[in-house]
């Protein structure tokens, strides 16, 4: 068969081979911790100042977008979550829908995506840590605390922090899980403390103007680019997360409630929570101050003189921002794995541990490259990296939802995304619009960049080693 129309039956997904299996242990309440770990992250905690310094008080219109897109989206997923509740995300559903070529592109942006947002959002918690390593006044040298791309030697707490959350999923996966929720509830109540606090200082003047930077992304004379727009490639980061719930689907214990409870209900916390720190946050200090500051809430806690409490945010930031990286690397390992398990990458790195039902190995080798990326590369540049990879999967998505209606609409679906001929289309003009309009130039040459390895890769050896390329 032409790799070209290769393609997975959708039943065939539904029975794997019982050995090569992930043992089924989560639930509903699980996977809504697991959505709200990782949405909720160093999109919310950090790139809120950079963002509003892109489009001024109208990065709410940013964050708006960024939602309805990522709503939109969640519902395909989650309707593609019950229809293929196999592991593998958005690239199982396409590899069944739009076939391998495109599930291989689709799969090697979900490594981009994942890898380098774990990547990301450890520098983000590292940065968090240089502040609270400063302020206690405790001697550690500052090259030691930032990775070379960012005026220092090497991010050793990034590395420390990649490598104790790979150690973790290694142990298993309830287990993870479980310390997930703990956090996330950390990181929560942080979130709901600033709103308290600073909702106090609120002041409609800081309003105005409202779009100094306009709607439309454009480069400004100094090279950087702004708008609303802008913005939202940006803030796009802050929502991303609960597809990696998706990938979750096969160790679920029974995906077709859990699934949907797990992603759109995560989807619709995470978003009003956003917009309340974003209103509290603007209405709170004028964008202009705030936007300068790497830990912007606490930024401002500070300047409203709640020093005590700018430190529990920042604490809470501390021991709360890993569970992002938690569930990011799990859906990384996991995509990983049902690569490998499909023959495209080697399929001697899937292999299950016998009593801890993790891919062992796999999560290791992950878990050495998020620590290697964190160690060295500059927050903002690889944040919008991981969003181009997101923007991709979430357009393929989406196709697939509607191709799948359409080639097969009988199949039964536990749940039916509603109105699919808006939502689809919303989600997929809103990612492509992004992708070409809203980020810098230099993401989506990096982006291709990575793609044209990955068709290297792809040709040179997937397409021969293709599980389905040997079936007899
Ligand atoms: N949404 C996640 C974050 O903001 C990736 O950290």
């Amino acid at each position: 068969m032409s790799f070209w129309n290769r393609r997975k039956s959708v039943d065939a997904l539904a029975a794997v081979e019982a050995s090569a299996r992930l043992r089924p242990t989560l639930s509903w309440w699980h996977l809504i911790a697991m959505g709200v770990g990782a949405i909720v992250g160093t999109g919310i905690y950090t790139l809120t100042g950079i963002s509003a310094g892109l489009a001024g008080p109208a990065v709410i219109i940013s964050f708006l977008l960024c939602g309805v897109i990522c709503a939109c989206a969640a519902l395909c997923y989650a309707e593609m979550a019950t229809v293929i509740p196999a592991a593998g995300s958005a690239y199982t559903y396409s590899y069944a829908v739009l076939g391998e070529l495109l599930a291989w592109i689709v799969g090697w942006s979900l490594i981009l995506e994942y890898t380098v947002a774990s990547a990301a959002v450890a520098v983000g918690w590292s940065a968090h840590v240089a502040e609270f390593i400063q302020n206690a006044g405790w001697a550690i040298p500052t090259p030691l605390l930032h990775g070379a791309m960012s005026g220092g030697l090497v991010d050793l707490p990034a590395i420390v922090i990649s490598a104790a959350v790979a150690i973790l999923l290694i142990v298993g996966t309830r287990e993870s899980a479980t310390v997930n929720l703990v956090l996330v509830g950390i990181k929560l109540a942080a979130l709901v403390l600033f709103v308290v606090l600073a909702g106090q200082s609120f002041n409609s003047a800081n309003f105005h103007p409202f779009m100094p930077y306009g709607f439309a992304a454009h480069v400004d004379p100094d090279g950087v680019k702004r708008g609303v727009l802008a913005a939202a490639a940006l803030v796009f980061f802050a929502f991303y997360g609960f597809d990696a719930v998706s990938t979750a689907s096969e160790e679920t214990k029974n995906p077709g409630r859990d699934l949907k409870i797990g992603i759109i209900g995560s989807m619709a916390i995470c978003t009003l929570i956003y917009i309340g720190v974003a209103a509290t946050a603007l209405g709170a200090t004028s964008f202009l101050d705030f936007s300068k500051s790497a830990a912007p809430l606490v930024y401002i806690l500070d300047n409203l003189h709640h020093g005590f409490e700018a430190q529990l945010v920042a604490g809470a930031a501390i021991v709360a921002l890993p569970t992002v990286i938690l569930v990011l690397m799990y859906g990384q390992s996991r995509i990983f794995f049902v690569m490998a398990r499909d023959g495209l990458l080697p399929q001697s790195l899937s292999a299950v541990h016998k009593t801890r039902g993790t891919p062992v190995l796999m999560t290791a080798v992950t878990g050495l490259v998020v620590a290697a990326m964190a160690a060295t590369l500059r927050l903002d540049e690889i944040a919008l990296l991981a969003n181009a990879g997101t923007l991709c999967a979430f357009v393929a998505v989406a196709v697939s939802m509607l191709v799948l209606r359409m080639r097969d609409p009988n199949r039964p679906r536990a749940f039916r995304t509603p109105l699919p001929w808006v939502v689809g289309p919303i989600c997929i003009v809103g990612c492509v619009y992004l992708f070409f309009n809203g980020l810098p130039t230099f993401t989506q040459w990096w982006f291709l960049l990575w793609n044209g390895i990955g068709l290297l890769v792809y040709f040179a050896y997937s397409m021969r080693a293709s599980r389905l390329a040997n079936a007899k």
